[in-house]
């Protein structure tokens, strides 16, 4: 969704703000812009599309003098993506410009107030607003129009906003939408995603709800809703900065699905230690916790689907799960003795931040699993654990998947032992089973160098169905999601019992179907259903244990997988998914990274 960055220093902010911007892009957008205080003027340059026309259009920002500047992707809400509704936005003045990441909830009543008042909107956003309260508050004290203008806002926001009578200084603000503050020597930066400044410090500075800054180049000053200075810890970016680079591959998504193997070590090395299962800083009630709740979006929401059984067989304890974007208005039956778990990549997701709180009111205890350090969701929750996949750059989350599995398996055992439902042996054996899953996940990668030639074959068609049972139908949601985010091409999951009771009547000659045969317990039975969908002409692309000659004598083509416990499988049954979802959208020119439509970071309902 909409990102932000800023620069106050010595250098031209505009090739910096451009650069800033290019590493913002994956989050999704739809145009883009910057503003530049030079002297007492404010240079401001805005283009629909991609962030190549901004440069295109401002000699890569050479163009543009000035030292302090914001700039801004829009991903459309409120109005079209044009020229004129792109940020940055401008004061009837001149005077003021800003950028604003979120959704003001109120900003019909304060447009209506505001037009009233004389003042002139230019455009169809919720965002001008902003700018225009801030002229009208503003008295020659640039703070305390900032903070006026801040009181009336309902909503969610991270704020930039530059002032051409002061020019050095910006103001940031954040309310429910992620903005960090970089720290370097003479100068300072500000972003919705650390990996917009990273090359340039790694000194970081993260904003809560309710607080804003004021930036210069000797620095930042935080303050509480009410002015007063406040003192912030300053946290140091550890991850390497080729971690948000493509190294060599044509697309990150590419990168990130090969990064898995690695990405799962390091969520559970420092997390097994001498055989047993250690979970830093679960505190959690455990006495009291008597049903879990699951909620999440999206895959975070299909990984979700998967641990429900890794856990419910494991821990003996039932467990709901609740599509956040549903669970934030239904009224839920939740209490003291629920351990809600909340599942997020990003730990921005608009929905998921909703259910937490909601659930958060009624008393459960909350355990989130998050892979973005700092994030709101982590620091929502009662206990975080980490995934640490390193950065998430592709739109279509594949390591930041896989590791929430992970954690989820991790969790399971760990919970299993101390409820005392999990056998010593049976733990010992998952425990040793779950440290060889790295390994088991590079052999996924190896042994399926056909995927790009089975791509060539299936890339046209106009549908595909994904089936399975249990385990492998929670990862045929996931699989079903990749295909149709990525290459557009419609796809459905199917729990594979569930087709002859309507589903089957789509089933013609030449129908492609992807059946999931991985779990040995119901192996057979979705043999039948794979059997019942050939009789009607489909095509079958199986996924089974390599040697599994009995789905080899039935289907039409394989993918293979390693043999792993049914309990810990999903993580690396979606890697052939993953991958042939890759190459079929590569054959289809899609835009892999940055699919149409879609934002990488959810932030808004
Ligand atoms: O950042 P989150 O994990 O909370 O995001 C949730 C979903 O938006 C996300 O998983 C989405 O479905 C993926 N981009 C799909 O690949």
């Amino acid at each position: 969704m909409c990102g932000i960055v800023g620069y106050t220093g010595s250098q031209n902010a505009a090739p910096l703000l451009l650069e800033g911007l290019k590493k913002l892009e994956y989050r999704g957008y739809d145009s883009a812009g910057i503003a530049v205080v030079e002297g007492n003027t404010i240079h401001i340059r805005k283009v629909t599309g991609r962030i190549a026309n901004l440069c295109e259009k401002t000699g890569d920002g050479q163009g543009i003098p000035g030292t302090t500047g914001i700039g801004h992707t829009r991903w459309a809400t409120h109005g079209a993506p044009t020229d004129t509704n792109a940020h940055p936005h401008t004061s009837n003045d001149g005077r003021f410009a800003v950028v604003h990441n979120g959704i003001i909830e109120n900003y019909v009543e304060l447009r209506r107030e505001l037009t009233q008042k004389g003042y002139r909107f230019e455009s169809e956003t919720d965002t001008e607003v902003i700018v225009h309260l801030v002229e009208m508050y503003y008295g020659g004290d640039f703070k305390q129009a900032v903070m006026k203008a801040a009181n009336r806002l309902r909503g969610s926001y991270a704020l930039g906003i530059v002032c051409a009578n002061e020019p050095g200084r910006i103001f940031v603000m954040r309310e429910a939408s992620p903005l960090i503050v970089g720290l370097g020597i003479g100068e300072t930066y500000f972003a919705s995603d650390v990996t917009a400044m990273v090359a340039y410090t790694r000194n970081v500075i993260y904003l809560e709800d309710g607080e804003f800054a004021e930036l210069t180049p000797e620095g930042v000053q935080v303050y509480d809703c009410a002015g007063r200075e406040i003192p912030k810890p300053i946290s140091r970016i550890t991850w390497d900065i080729q971690a948000a680079e493509k190294g060599g591959y044509a697309h990150f998504m590419l990168k990130e699905i090969m990064e898995q193997p690695r990405a799962a070590k390091a969520t559970l090395a420092p997390r097994i230690q001498s055989g047993e299962v250690v979970l830093e800083n679960l505190t959690l009630d455990w006495g009291k916790i008597q049903k879990i709740m699951i909620t999440a979006c999206g895959s975070a929401y299909y990984a979700g689907c998967a641990g429900k059984y890794t856990i419910e067989k494991l821990c003996r304890i039932p467990v709901q799960l609740e599509l956040a974007s549903e669970l934030r208005y239904a009224d839920p039956l939740v209490d003291e003795h629920t351990l809600l778990i909340v599942l997020s990549q990003s730990g921005e997701t608009a929905d998921t931040i909703a259910a937490m709180k909601e659930c958060r009111n009624r008393g459960a205890q909350i355990l989130a699993i998050v892979n973005v350090v700092g994030s709101t969701i982590a620091k929502l929750a009662d206990c975080t654990l980490y995934t640490w996949a390193g950065p998430e750059i592709a739109v279509a989350t594949t390591k930041g998947y896989t590791t929430q599995l992970l954690v989820l398996y991790l969790f399971a055992l760990y919970a299993g032992k101390l409820r005392g439902t999990l056998k010593a042996d049976q733990y010992h054996r998952l425990v040793g089973e779950l440290r060889s899953l790295p390994r088991r996940m590079q052999l996924a990668l190896d042994m399926n160098p056909r995927i790009p030639k089975l791509a060539k074959k299936y890339h046209k068609a106009d549908s595909l169905f994904f089936i399975g049972r249990n385990t492998d139908y929670a990862v045929a949601l996931e699989g079903a999601l990749k295909m149709k985010e990525i290459s557009y091409i419609h796809a459905e999951s199917y729990a594979a019992g569930e087709l002859k009771h309507g589903t089957i009547a789509l089933i013609h000659e030449g129908q492609p179907v992807v059946a999931l045969c991985c779990n040995p317990a119901v192996m057979e039975k979705t043999l039948s259903n794979i059997v019942e969908v050939i009789a009607r002409g489909a095509e079958v692309l199986a996924v089974a244990e390599r040697g599994n000659q009995t789905v080899l004598s039935v289907a039409d083509d394989m993918l293979y997988v390693p043999r792993v416990d049914t309990l810990l499988s999903a993580c690396v049954e979606i890697i052939p998914l993953q991958l042939l979802a890759y190459y079929v959208a590569k054959e289809n020119g899609c835009d892999i990274d940055k699919p149409k439509n879609l934002a990488k970071s959810v932030t808004v309902e």
